[in-house]
C-alpha cells in the first residue's frame, strides 16, 4: 500500500519556533527519509476563515509567510506538494457528504473543537462552519489518501474523527477511503515549546513567540528577557529549574555540541543544572547560552527566508504549480467517492443503461 502525508497549518501568522520543533523539523526528516509515496503540505485557509471569516486580509497575507516559513525551514517543493486548501475545491464537496456520517453531538464532544470554542468566546453561538472543521479536516486527509498525519497532541481527536468517518464511508459505501494515523513529534518537550513568558503556548495575540523570521537583535531581547526563578536574586543563590522557562527551552534546544561550542566548562546540561540548584551560577550565563544557541537554529532559516522573499514571483509559482497538483489528486479520490456514493450519473455509462432498462 501507498504511504502518503498530508498535513498543514492554518495561515494566521507567521511559523515560530515552536512550530518548528513541534512539526517543521519533523516534516523535513520524513520528506528525506524516502519512506514516503506522496508528501502533500497545506496551507489551510479555508479552515483559517472558520474563526477568522470576518478578517479575510489576516488569511490572505498570511498564506505568503507561511509558504516562505516552510521553504525556509527546508521543505522541498521537488520532494513536497505545498498547496493552498481553497484552490482544491473537491475538498468542500467531499465535507458535504461526510456531514452526512457525523452527529452534531459528536462534532460539540470533540475535545479539540470544545476548547476551541471557549477560547474564541463561540458558546452562546458557534458558526456552523466553525463546528463543521473536523469534517472537513477529514475531507483534507481523505482526499490525499494519507495514510501518515504528522500533528501536535492536540489534533490528536481530530484524525480520531477522520477515522470514524473513514470507518462508517466504508461500511455504508464500499471500501474507498485509506484510514489514517498520527505521527506524533519525536518527543513530549519538543512538541511542547511553551511561550517566553512561560505560557504553555507561544500565541501570537500573547506576544510571547519567538518567529522563525526574527531577527538577531529581537531574539536576544526576547531570551534576555525570559522568566527564570523569582526567588534567585543573587548569584550565590540556588536556583529553581523546574518552571524556569531558559531551563525549559535548553531541555529542548540544548545539544552537548553546544556546550562543548559556547560554554565549555560544563560537559552537558545535567551539569549546568546542578550548578544552578546549588547557587552561584548566574541568569546572564544561562541566558546568553540559550540565546547562542537559538541564534544558530533560526540563522539559516532567516536567511534562507530573505533571499526566498526576494524572489516572490518564484515561491508564487510554487504554490500555484502545488495547487493544481494536488487538485488533481483530490479530484481521483472526489470521483471514487462519488462512484461508491452512486451519483456520478454522467461519468459512466451505467445510469443511462440502467434507466434505459428500467423504462423499456
Ligand atoms: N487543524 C490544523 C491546525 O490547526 C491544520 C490542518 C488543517 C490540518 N487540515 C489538516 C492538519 C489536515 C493535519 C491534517 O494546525
Amino acid at each position: 500500500m501507498e504511504k502518503n502525508i498530508l498535513t498543514g497549518d492554518r495561515p494566521t501568522g507567521r511559523l515560530h519556533i515552536g512550530h518548528y520543533m513541534g512539526s517543521l523539523k519533523t516534516r523535513v526528516t520524513l520528506q528525506d527519509s524516502g519512506d514516503f509515496d506522496k508528501i502533500y503540505i497545506m496551507i489551510a485557509d479555508a479552515q483559517a476563515l472558520t474563526d477568522n471569516f470576518d478578517n479575510p486580509e489576516k488569511v490572505r497575507n498570511n498564506v505568503m509567510e507561511v509558504a516562505l516559513d516552510y521553504l525556509a525551514c527546508g521543505l522541498d517543493p521537488k520532494k513536497v506538494t505545498i498547496f493552498v486548501q481553497s484552490t482544491v475545491t473537491e475538498l468542500t464537496e467531499l465535507t458535504f457528504y461526510y456531514m452526512n456520517l457525523v452527529t452534531l453531538s459528536r462534532l460539540e464532544r470533540n475535545p479539540t473543537v470544545k476548547n476551541e470554542i471557549k477560547l474564541r468566546g463561540f458558546e452562546k453561538s458557534i458558526p456552523v462552519g466553525f463546528l463543521n472543521y473536523p469534517i472537513s479536516q477529514a475531507a483534507d486527509i481523505t482526499a490525499f489518501r494519507a495514510t501518515h498525519i504528522p500533528v501536535g497532541n492536540d489534533q490528536l481527536p481530530m484524525i480520531e474523527q477522520a477515522r470514524e468517518i473513514v470507518h462508517s464511508f466504508n461500511n455504508i459505501y464500499g471500501n474507498v477511503l485509506v484510514e489514517p494515523t498520527p505521527v506524533l513529534p519525536p518527543s513530549d518537550k519538543m512538541a511542547r515549546v511553551p511561550g517566553t513568558d512561560g505560557k504553555a503556548k507561544m500565541s501570537k495575540s500573547l506576544g510571547n513567540c519567538i518567529f522563525l523570521a526574527d531577527d538577531e537583535e529581537t531574539i536576544k531581547k526576547k531570551v534576555m528577557s525570559m522568566y527564570t526563578d523569582p526567588a534567585h536574586i543573587r548569584i550565590e543563590d540556588p536556583g529553581k529549574v523546574e518552571g524556569n522557562v531558559v531551563f525549559t527551552y535548553l531541555d529542548v534546544f540544548a545539544e552537548n555540541e553546544h556546550f562543548e561550542k559556547y560554554l565549555p566548562e560544563y560537559k552537558n546540561l545535567d551539569e549546568l543544572k546542578a550548578h544552578y540548584m546549588r547557587g552561584g551560577l548566574g541568569d546572564v550565563t544561562i541566558k546568553k547560552f540559550l540565546n547562542n544557541i537559538l541564534q544558530d537554529v533560526i540563522r539559516p532559516i532567516r536567511e534562507k527566508r530573505i533571499l526566498l522573499s526576494k524572489d516572490i514571483e518564484s515561491v508564487y509559482e510554487i504554490l500555484k504549480e502545488g495547487s493544481e497538483k494536488a487538485r488533481k489528486e483530490a479530484q481521483q479520490t472526489l470521483e471514487s467517492v462519488k462512484h461508491a456514493m452512486k451519483i456520478d450519473y454522467f461519468d459512466r455509462d451505467d445510469f443511462l443503461q440502467e434507466m434505459i432498462d428500467k423504462y423499456k
